[in-house]
């Protein structure tokens, strides 16, 4: 099997479940000097930080603080008020950092229910995309995305460089009219404005604005493309804060694959996040690295070395001396709502792992007075696939992707959670 980087995996890849090796957690609540966490007060004050800086010093890195603070500007660029049919308001903002010409930007589209108003905010969904805006929806008001893209990003990219062809090609992975039909907004970015998705040893993206005089690159402890990708989840949460049409207590941040990994830790360090979706995260993301299933910690080191910090590459065929493990991850966004979606045919992304993980953090819950994870075992797959509980769970038939089905469970999730 190919991997989507192309990486024949088969030869040293475990697909058996028979051949899954014995290994144990760590437990989401004891300390790392072995003290039990007993109170919800212990998780706050303690547990969570130490976990949050475990995951910064050995997985994702952590963000640095720039040497100045970066200016941020808004600019409005465009607005649509007859969108998607007369469904939407569609907006797209050009987010400057710092000064100058040269400044990165990152480009938010937006598209908004029709009837949202300043007295009607809405809940909303941000995700990244690998496409770039225009190829979210066929929508012809879209600007095409000058940025550099990867080759394997879709039809009509030539160069690495999107082309008209390039336009509307993943539509059915966002379904924007149907999420502004079901009452919500949805916002998104290309993750490559933050960081292009190869290792060039950050020179381009936001990584070069937080170098100290003299510094060229990340610090081992400091963050990786993962870790810029979440920052521009954060980032642009502050700008729909700015949204009179939104409820921005209520923005969901969802995420596929890579751009899952990135949607955990946004919302594993940002609080503000309301609600995580996790779709076919995987190694890396919502599967168990102690779990010998699928892709492992070598592959992600050794294919994208860009992706965590440096201090992750020693883990590499060595998951169990990690100090954390990624039920961990799923803990730290306790007790807000968190959906781990898995897909039946993404093996390589370990969907049991990835079911484990939520039941392996559910204690950190249901210490938090929710109702955690409410399945007892790993369901079999159906299409409309969701369990309740505010660790959810889906395990659909299909491939590694983001289906029209996989939305109404997303906004099933969402509506269960966020409009009560
Ligand atoms: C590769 C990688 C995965 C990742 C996926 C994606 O398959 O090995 O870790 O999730 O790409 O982002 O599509």
């Amino acid at each position: 099997m190919a991997t989507a980087d192309g990486v024949d995996v088969d030869a040293q890849t475990n697909y058996d479940e028979a051949a899954v090796k014995p290994y144990t957690l760590p437990d989401p609540l004891r300390t790392a000097e072995g003290r039990g966490v007993t109170s919800p007060e212990l998780w706050v004050k303690v547990r969570r930080p130490e976990l949050l800086r475990l995951f910064e010093t050995n997985v994702y890195g952590r963000t640095p603080t720039p040497p100045k603070p970066i200016a941020v500007a808004y600019e409005m660029v465009s607005e649509d008020r007859e969108a998607l049919g007369g469904k939407a308001v569609r907006r797209e903002v050009s987010v400057r950092f710092g000064d100058g010409a040269d400044a990165p930007r990152m480009e938010v589209l937006l598209y908004l229910p029709k009837d949202a108003a300043e007295g009607r905010r809405v809940p909303a969904f941000l995700g990244l995309n690998f496409e770039g805006n225009h190829a979210v929806s066929r929508d012809p008001g879209v600007r095409l995305s000058t940025a550099w893209m990867r080759a394997d990003h879709g039809p009509g990219i030539v160069d690495h460089k999107a082309t008209e062809a390039a336009r509307g090609t993943v539509a059915d992975r966002w379904c924007a009219e149907r999420v502004v039909e079901r009452g919500y907004a949805l916002a998104t970015v290309y993750y490559g404005d933050l960081d292009p998705d190869f290792d060039d040893g950050f020179h381009n993206g936001v990584h070069p604005l937080f170098y100290r005089p003299g510094q060229t690159k990340p610090a081992p402890d400091q963050w990786g493309a993962i870790g810029a990708w979440a920052w521009g989840l954060s980032r642009t949460l502050d700008y729909l804060g700015t949204v009179p049409e939104i409820d921005s207590a209520k923005v969901a941040v969802m995420g596929h694959s890579r751009l899952g990994k990135a949607a955990l830790w946004a919302g594993a360090q940002d609080t503000r996040f309301a609600l995580v979706v996790s779709n076919n995260s995987g190694e890396g993301g919502a599967s168990l690295s102690r779990r010998n299933f699928g892709e492992d910690v070598a592959h992600l080191n050794k294919s994208f070395p860009h992706w965590f910090c440096d201090n992750y590459k020693p883990y590499s065929g060595r998951e169990d001396k990690l100090p954390v493990d990624q039920h961990e991850l799923i803990a730290l966004i306790a007790p807000r709502p968190v959906l781990i979606s898995s897909a039946e045919d993404d093996k390589w992304a370990d969907p049991r792992g990835e079911f484990l993980a939520g039941q392996a953090a559910d204690p950190v819950y249901r210490l938090l007075g929710t109702d955690g994870l409410l399945l007892h075992g790993w369901p079999s797959p159906a299409e409309d696939s969701l369990s309740k509980g505010t660790i959810g769970y889906r395990y659909r038939p299909g491939k590694h992707d983001v289906l029209p089905s996989d939305w109404e469970a997303f906004l099933n999730f969402a509506d269960a959670h966020l409009k009560k």
